[in-house]
C-alpha cells in the first residue's frame, strides 16, 4: 500500500492522539493532561476490520524493534538510524531495559540496516544466528556516551493501577464519566497496538521459513477493540491465502499441483504445523520464552512469552472462526460508544470482584461477558444494537461468508444505522446487574445471534450459545459455584448502586457509583465470605423485587431527569 494511503488511515484513527513535527518524520507523543483527547462519546466511522488489519500489517512489515542502552541519546539515536533509510514514526518504552519501535517509511531500509549488523560474538555462550528485526544498539564509544544523561521518554505499556484508577472515577460528575474514563483508561494505546502488530510481524519472519507466503494476524481482544492494557496477545497462524486454490491454470491439457505429504484430518496439518513453528521459536526466535505447545487442546496452541514487548501470546493456525467472532466483536463496538464503555466497565467489575482471571478456570471468561453485555443491548426498548440474525440479514452478496459450513455472514459495520435509543450508561449499567443477577439461568440461554433467550439445550450452568458454530456453548467451562459468584455479585452491586449514599458526593474524594463498586472490600476472594454472601443476595433479590414492583405503580424511575434514580434508602 503506498505511503500516503497509509498515512491517511492514520491520520483518521490517532490524528488527537500524536503530534507530528520534524520535517517529514514524527516521534509518537502521548496526549499530555488537559490536552486535546479523542473524545469516546463521540461517533466515528470506523475502517473495515480488514482494511485496519492490512494497513497495521503492512506498517509492522516496516517497523523494527531496538533494545537501546540506558543512557540513550534520542537526537544521535535518530541521527544514527536516519542514515538507513526515512523513518516515519518512533517511540521508546521500558520493559526489561529501554527499547525503541521505529518504523521507516520503506520496508528496504531494514534490508540495509541488516547489511550493517552482526551477528555479536559473546564470550561464554554461542549465538544462533538468525537475523530478526529485534535488534540490539551498541555504543560504540562508551566512555563518551555514558557521560550523556538519558533523553528519551518512554511511553507506559501497563495499565493504571486499580487504586488510582479508584481515585479517578471518585472525581467524576456522573457514572456514565466514569465508564467513559475506565474505557480511556484501560483501552490499547495507539504505542501499544504497534507493538502487538509488529510482535505477530516477528514471530511471521519465523514461520515464513517453511512458508513464505504465511501471515500472523492478531485477533481476540487485541482487536476487537474490548482490550484492556495488558491482554493477552491472540495470534492466528493464517495459511490459507498460500492454498493457492483459485490459481489454477483453466483450458489448456493439464493442471499442476503442488506435491505433499498427506494426514488424517486438517486437526493433524495443524498439531503439526504448530508444533514446528513453536519448536522454530523456542529456538530460533529471540526473546521468546516459556514455550509450552498445547496441541491436544479443542484449539491447538503454542503458548509464549515475548519478553521485549511483555506481551503473552497464544498462537493459533486454522482458526478462522475465532477470528470471525473478533470482526464480529469490533464491529459492535463501532456501533454505538456505549458498547464499549459498558463492556469495559463490566470486565473492570467482573475483575474487581474475583468473578474473572487470566487464568482458564471454571470462571466466566471476558468473551463470555462481553457476550452477555452484547445481549442486554439488543434487548433494550429500542435495541442499541442489532442481533447478528438483523446484521446478516443486512449483508450484501460479497459479504457472504462461510466457515466450514458455519454461516458466519454479517454487514459492515459502515452500512448499520446508530440506534434512537437514548439510554445513559448508568441505567444501562443498572439494568446489567439487574437483569443478570434475575436472570433463570437455570433453564435459558444466552444468544446474540437471535437477541432472545431460549431453552437451553444442555444442563451447562451457563449457556451463551456460540454465534457461529451455534451448537456450542462458550461458557461451558463455568461451573455452578462461578455463577452463583457472578449472580451474587450482580444482584449486590444492583443494590449499591441504588443506595443513595453512594451516589455522587459533594466531595470529590469518596468513592461513589461505579468506584464503589471497584472497592477492595467488595472482593470476595476465593469465595471466602461464599456462605455470608448467598442469604445477602437473596435479600438483595427480594428487595430489589419489591423496588421493582413500586417502581412499576409508583412511576418509581423518572428518566426525565437525565435518567438518575430516586429511591427510599433501606437499610441493610
Ligand atoms: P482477553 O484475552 O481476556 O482480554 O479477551 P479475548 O476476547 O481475547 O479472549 P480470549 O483470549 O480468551 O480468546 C480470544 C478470542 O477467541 C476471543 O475474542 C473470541 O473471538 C475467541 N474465543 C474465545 N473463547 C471462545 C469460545 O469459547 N468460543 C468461540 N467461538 N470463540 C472463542
Ligand atoms: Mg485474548
Amino acid at each position: 500500500m503506498a505511503a500516503s494511503m497509509w498515512w491517511r488511515g492514520f491520520e483518521a484513527v490517532g490524528r488527537r492522539r500524536f503530534s507530528c513535527s520534524h520535517r517529514n518524520w514524527a516521534k509518537i507523543v502521548p496526549a499530555v493532561d488537559g490536552g486535546e483527547e479523542a473524545d469516546l462519546t463521540e461517533k466515528t466511522t470506523a475502517k473495515t476490520f480488514s482494511a485496519m488489519q492490512a494497513e497495521r500489517h503492512e506498517q509492522a512489515e516496516r517497523t523494527i524493534l531496538i533494545s537501546c542502552p540506558s543512557n540513550i541519546s534520542e537526537k544521535k539515536f535518530y541521527k544514527y538510524l536516519s542514515s538507513y533509510g526515512t523513518i516515519n514514526k518512533y517511540f521508546f518504552y521500558e520493559g526489561f531495559g529501554i527499547y525503541a519501535v521505529v518504523e521507516f517509511s520503506d520496508k528496504e531500509s531494514i534490508g540495509t540496516l541488516k547489511g550493517f549488523s552482526s551477528i555479536p560474538s559473546l564470550q561464554h555462550e554461542c549465538a544462533v544466528p538468525f537475523k530478526s528485526r529485534l535488534f540490539n544498539l551498541r555504543n560504540s564509544h562508551p566512555r563518551e556516551l555514558s557521560a550523556a544523561r538519558p533523553s528519551v521518554s518512554c511511553l507506559k505499556q501497563s495499565v493504571i493501577p486499580l487504586n488510582e484508577l479508584i481515585r479517578k472515577l471518585s472525581g467524576a460528575e456522573s457514572i456514565d464519566e466514569q465508564l467513559y474514563t475506565v474505557c480511556k483508561e484501560y483501552q490499547i494505546t495507539e504505542e501499544n497496538t504497534r507493538l502487538r502488530f509488529l510482535v505477530c510481524s516477528l514471530v511471521k519472519d519465523i514461520a515464513a521459513a517453511y512458508f513464505p507466503e504465511c501471515s500472523i494476524r492478531p485477533f481476540g481482544s487485541s482487536v476487537n477493540n474490548f482490550g484492556k492494557m495488558g491482554c493477552d496477545l491472540d495470534m492466528f497462524l493464517d495459511l490459507d491465502s498460500i492454498s493457492g486454490r483459485n490459481n489454477t491454470k483453466t483450458g489448456g491439457a493439464f493442471s499442476m499441483e503442488y506435491g505433499t505429504k498427506r494426514v488424517a484430518s486438517e486437526r493433524v496439518a495443524t498439531q503439526s504445523t504448530l508444533s514446528v513453528i513453536g519448536e522454530c521459536i523456542d529456538q530460533f526466535a529471540p526473546g521468546c520464552t516459556g514455550i509450552q505447545k498445547i496441541l491436544n487442546a479443542r484449539c491447538p496452541l503454542v503458548k509464549f512469552s515475548h519478553q521485549p514487548s511483555g506481551l503473552q501470546c497464544d498462537l493459533t493456525a486454522n482458526n478462522r472462526i475465532a477470528m470471525r467472532s473478533t470482526e464480529l466483536l469490533y464491529i459492535y463496538s463501532n456501533i454505538d460508544p456505549r458498547v464499549r464503555a459498558l463492556v469495559f466497565g463490566v470486565r473492570c467489575w467482573a475483575r474487581s470482584q474475583g468473578i474473572t482471571s487470566n487464568i482458564p478456570g471454571s470462571w466466566i471468561t471476558n468473551f463470555s461477558l462481553t457476550m452477555m453485555v452484547l445481549f442486554l443491548l439488543q434487548k433494550r426498548n429500542p435495541p442499541i444494537i442489532p442481533t447478528l440474525d438483523q446484521l446478516r440479514d443486512l449483508a450484501e452478496a460479497e459479504d457472504k461468508h462461510v466457515i466450514e459450513s458455519h454461516d458466519c455472514t454479517f454487514v459492515l459495520n459502515n452500512k448499520i444505522k446508530p440506534s434512537q435509543n437514548t439510554e445513559t450508561l448508568e441505567e444501562l449499567l443498572q439494568e446489567f446487574f439487574e437483569f443478570y443477577g434475575n436472570f433463570a439461568f437455570n433453564q435459558m440461554s444466552i444468544n446474540i445471534r437471535k437477541g432472545k433467550e431460549q431453552h437451553k439445550p444442555e444442563a451447562s450452568p451457563l449457556y451463551i450459545q456460540n454465534p457461529f458454530e451455534q451448537a456450542l456453548n462458550v461458557s461451558k467451562n463455568v461451573n455452578q459455584t462461578q455463577l452463583e459468584k457472578f449472580v451474587t455479585s450482580a444482584r449486590e452491586s444492583a443494590w449499591i448502586l441504588q443506595q443513595e449514599g453512594l451516589k455522587r458526593p459533594m466531595s470529590n474524594t469518596k468513592p461513589w457509583g461505579l468506584a464503589a463498586l471497584l472497592l477492595p472490600t467488595m472482593q470476595s476472594p476465593g469465595g471466602k465470605s461464599k456462605k455470608k454472601r448467598q442469604p445477602a443476595s437473596e435479600r438483595i433479590k427480594s428487595l430489589l423485587d419489591s423496588l421493582k414492583a413500586n417502581k412499576e405503580t409508583a412511576g418509581y424511575l423518572n428518566r426525565s431527569n437525565g435518567g438518575r434514580r430516586h429511591i427510599c434508602t433501606v437499610a441493610w
